[in-house]
């Protein structure tokens, strides 16, 4: 017989940032990470669970080879015995582009693996298995304001997110300038190997990764912007000087990127707006800002973006049957 159930998660962007790795198969991180859940965008996974073959399906296509591999790896990784699946999944924002989209697939895929095959694992269990299809993904779990551990365990179960403080507890805005939909040229996984062997500055990033996620946590728990986005802006710039120093260099910025780095740092000079940029491994800028100056922020990013979106704090990953 087969079951279908539906789960919903959310993207993460990273208030105190992830990359390196400590260990490559367990996915294991070389530093502490800290993120906000954003609503508005989402990834629906559909999983059905024991049909005649697996299947993988994204945004209504056959998927790519890549991506089916890596989603059939994951549910081999969860349940070992698994019958074959239909896994079809969709993302209402650009797929690999620097938005998180993988943080919330796997987000969803742990989860709707979870219940479709009807195992019983804690929040921190599932998390811990998120992180092994993407690490960010170990932080969509939960809504709001998430910190992923680093842990101590060689088996890496203690490195999982665990919730600073749900979505109500602060009304932020992240407005994402959308610079270009070309995909990443190099993956986050083969970037972070190359930073850790090749960059000069990559020592300094781990060490201080560690105080900036408690800066950043005691910011969120105080609802302090100006704390917040300036732990922020240091470990954005620490990682891509980390990343540029790179050999070959990791360049994700594209000149519409750099145009809206400097026309948010004009409107907080100018205006005494409080808007704090972050940039993952993509050209897309996030701003950190308030709900009443998230329209402004919006305005200032348009004349070097396709597109703006003003998101809030997101709530957790959700299952439900059919
Ligand atoms: O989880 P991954 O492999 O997609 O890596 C994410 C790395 C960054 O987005 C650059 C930073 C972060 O903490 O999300």
């Amino acid at each position: 017989m087969t079951r279908t159930v539906t789960a919903t998660a959310h993207p993460n962007i990273a208030l105190v940032k992830y990359w390196g790795k400590r260990d490559i198969p367990l996915n294991l991180p070389a530093v502490p990470s800290l993120s906000l859940t954003l609503d508005g965008f989402a990834t629906n996974t559909q999983l059905t669970w024991g049909t005649v073959a697996d299947e993988v399906w994204l945004n209504d296509q056959p998927a790519p080879a890549k991506f089916t591999s890596k989603v059939l790896k994951f549910l081999s990784l969860m349940v070992p015995d698994r019958p074959p699946v239909v896994v079809r999944t969709w993302n209402n924002f650009p797929t690999g582009a620097g938005l998180a989209s993988s943080a919330s697939g796997f987000a969803a895929l742990a989860l709707a693996t979870a219940s479709a095959a009807e195992l019983d694992l804690s929040m921190e269990q599932l998390s811990a298995f998120a992180r092994q299809g993407s690490g960010s993904a170990s932080r969509s779990l939960w809504g709001g304001y998430v910190r992923w551990n680093m842990g101590e365990q060689l088996d890496g179960s203690d490195s999982h997110g665990e919730q600073v403080a749900d979505e109500s507890h602060w009304d932020l805005r992240m407005v994402v300038g959308v610079v270009s939909e070309e995909k990443k040229a190099v993956g986050s996984t083969e970037g972070m190997e190359r930073s850790r062997l090749t960059s000069a500055l990559y020592r300094t990033w781990v060490d201080q990764a560690a105080a900036d996620v408690v800066v950043g946590t005691q910011a969120v728990l105080d609802r302090d912007l100006e704390a917040l986005g300036r732990v922020m802006e240091s470990s954005t710039f620490k990682m891509h000087a980390t990343m540029h120093t790179s050999q070959p260099p990791l360049q994700y910025w594209a000149p519409g990127s750099v145009a809206c780095q400097r026309a948010i740092w004009e409107l907080r000079e100018r205006r005494g707006v409080s808007a704090w940029v972050t940039m993952d491994a993509g050209p897309q800028v996030k701003v950190l800002c308030k709900p009443d100056d998230a329209e402004e922020v919006a305005l200032a990013m348009a004349p070097h973006t396709q597109a703006t979106h003003i998101l809030g704090p997101g709530g957790p990953a959700v299952v439900r049957e059919g």
